[in-house]
């Protein structure tokens, strides 16, 4: 039985859209993740990868996915049963690991982040933020399956994150997502730049800039940086989860794709770069009151923003107000991505089955909510690195490369080109002509350079991980919730795919 398809929204205009999908690629790694990166691999020297991976891979696919999902006007499952039902079950593959794998341990994350907004206002972390993090606030246990019980403080901020997700997204795509990050990015971009101006004027700031920019060319002979050029960029522009074909499936008739696509590509990258010269300014203001080198104050993720910014808030003058606005902003930066992972997964849903957006929001969020426990238990931190490590080294790119040889080869590259060519102004014939060279160039990256670089970034993973267990954790823990949590979300997929469609087409 089908029953006939509702009218699909559309986004109330095209700022709208380009806000929701910047909200959903600027997050948490943005700030905590590429400024360490960068460092890691180069400084300065390290835009030579980045940059080609941005060009060769990142906008590539983000212009696929928009394409994709704004000729068939579909979320992925749909889009890819489209293109040949056989593939139905990669684009439900990418949207359960990333509802299921991800958003289950990104809105912990988010949620530490509430707890420690209002650990701000006090400094609640005293003088040893690192024994704070570790033995007050999560109170680790001493390994993977040590799990003690969830702790309450950590419930209470994931309760937190999830009802503002579910409260956004109930609303839709109009009255929810766009009206929220009309008001969130706007305020994220004014926090960002204040909490950069205010690093730049801390003593030692210049100190710490310098070593973000110091140019190391030697390191752009190793492979290793061209594969964290390539997985940065993947996971920053939330690329192969389905999200920007569910976003661009709301776009109206005659859209430019192609300017879209280097708009959201591009804003994501500068924001990236400028967030790194507020972190090294501090870490700079760090290594000068300590009298230290900065290299030494050097951290990423969760030691960045649990570790050394409550150090150096504890130090700065009116850093109760610095930490304030820095949680706050991470707290932002995270919802304006989680509300993507949820409308990824709702709308596939929607597409394929009868029930309303509201019911499925619902659903989605209680059965999300009891998963995000799973993560904030004694061993909770143990859990969320192996099971990040894996969807984000694997999960992600194996979905990217299935979707550029689909695209590529399976589906005449050629359909979509025409697509995006005809998409916006179509009166300057010297516009018109460039079009067609970008279109061109388009179709030769997603034929054999992305699945190459792709490929190879993900054969230089499994190599690294089959020598030795990944930061040494026991081989059950790897297997279980590493590689188990790929392979069940795998099989729900081709499950779910295997369904007959019970909506009629649109
Ligand atoms: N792009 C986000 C970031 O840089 C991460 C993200 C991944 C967001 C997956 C949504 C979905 O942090």
């Amino acid at each position: 039985m089908t029953t006939p398809a509702t009218k699909r929204p559309l986004w109330g205009s095209n700022i709208g859209f380009l806000l929701a999908a910047i909200g959903s690629a600027v997050g948490l790694g943005n700030i905590w993740r590429f400024p360490y990166i960068a460092y890691k691999n180069g400084g300065g020297a390290f835009l030579i990868p980045y940059l080609t991976a941005l060009v060769t891979a990142g906008i590539p696919i983000l212009l696929l996915e928009f394409a994709l999902g704004h000729q068939k006007k579909a979320s992925a499952p749909k889009a890819f049963a489209l293109v040949r039902p056989r593939w139905e079950w990669l684009g439900w593959w990418s949207v359960i690991f990333i509802i299921f794998g991800i958003m289950a341990y990104y809105t912990v994350v988010i949620g530490w982040c509430c707890n420690y907004l209002v650990f701000s206002f006090t400094k609640a972390w005293g003088s040893d933020p690192n024994d704070f993090f570790f033995n007050t606030f999560l109170q680790k246990s001493s390994g993977v399956w040590s799990l003690q019980g969830i702790n309450p403080t950590i419930l209470a901020g994931v309760a937190v994150v999830w009802f503002i997700n579910w409260f956004i997204t109930f609303q839709g795509i109009n009255k929810g997502i766009e009206r929220a990050v009309k008001f969130m990015m706007p305020v994220m971009f004014l926090i960002t730049v204040t909490i950069v101006i205010w690093s730049l004027f801390l003593e030692g700031a210049g100190k710490g800039i310098d070593q973000y920019l110091s140019l190391d060319f030697s390191k752009i002979a190793d492979l290793d940086v061209w594969v964290a050029a390539y997985g940065q960029i993947f996971f920053s522009l939330s690329l192969g989860f389905g999200i920007m074909i569910a976003y661009a499936s709301y776009l109206p008739d005659n859209v430019n794709l192609m300017r879209s696509s280097i708009i959201v590509a591009c804003s994501n990258s500068l924001y990236e770069m400028f967030a790194g010269i507020g972190v090294f300014a501090i870490l700079g203001y760090m290594a000068c009151r300590q009298n230290i080198p900065v290299c030494e104050t050097v951290t990423s993720g969760i030691g960045l923003a649990f570790i050394a910014y409550p150090k150096a808030i504890a130090m700065l003058p009116f850093g109760n107000l610095f930490g304030v606005l820095f949680f706050f902003l991470l707290v932002l930066a995270g919802i304006t991505s989680s509300i993507s992972i949820i409308e990824a997964f709702t709308s596939a849903l929607m597409d394929k089955f009868t029930f309303n957006r509201k019911t499925i929001v619902t659903l989605v969020c209680a059965f999300g909510f009891a998963e995000s426990m799973l993560f904030t238990t004694h061993a909770g931190l143990f859990w969320l690195d192996i099971v990040d490590h894996f969807i984000n080294h694997y999960g992600l790119l194996t979905v990217g490369i299935c979707e550029a040889i689909v695209i590529g080869w399976l589906f005449s590259t050629d359909t979509l080109k025409i697509h995006i060519y005809n998409q916006g102004d179509k009166s300057d014939g010297k516009i018109l002509t460039l079009r067609w060279h970008i279109v061109t160039a388009w179709g030769f990256c997603i034929r054999y350079i992305t699945p190459l670089a792709l490929g190879i970034a993900i054969i230089n993973s499994l190599l690294t991980d089959l020598s030795a267990p990944y930061e040494g954790y026991p081989v059950s823990a790897i297997l279980i919730l590493g590689v188990g949590c790929l392979l069940v979300t795998h099989i729900a997929a081709i499950v779910v795919a295997g369904v007959p469609w019970k909506k009629k087409d649109e």
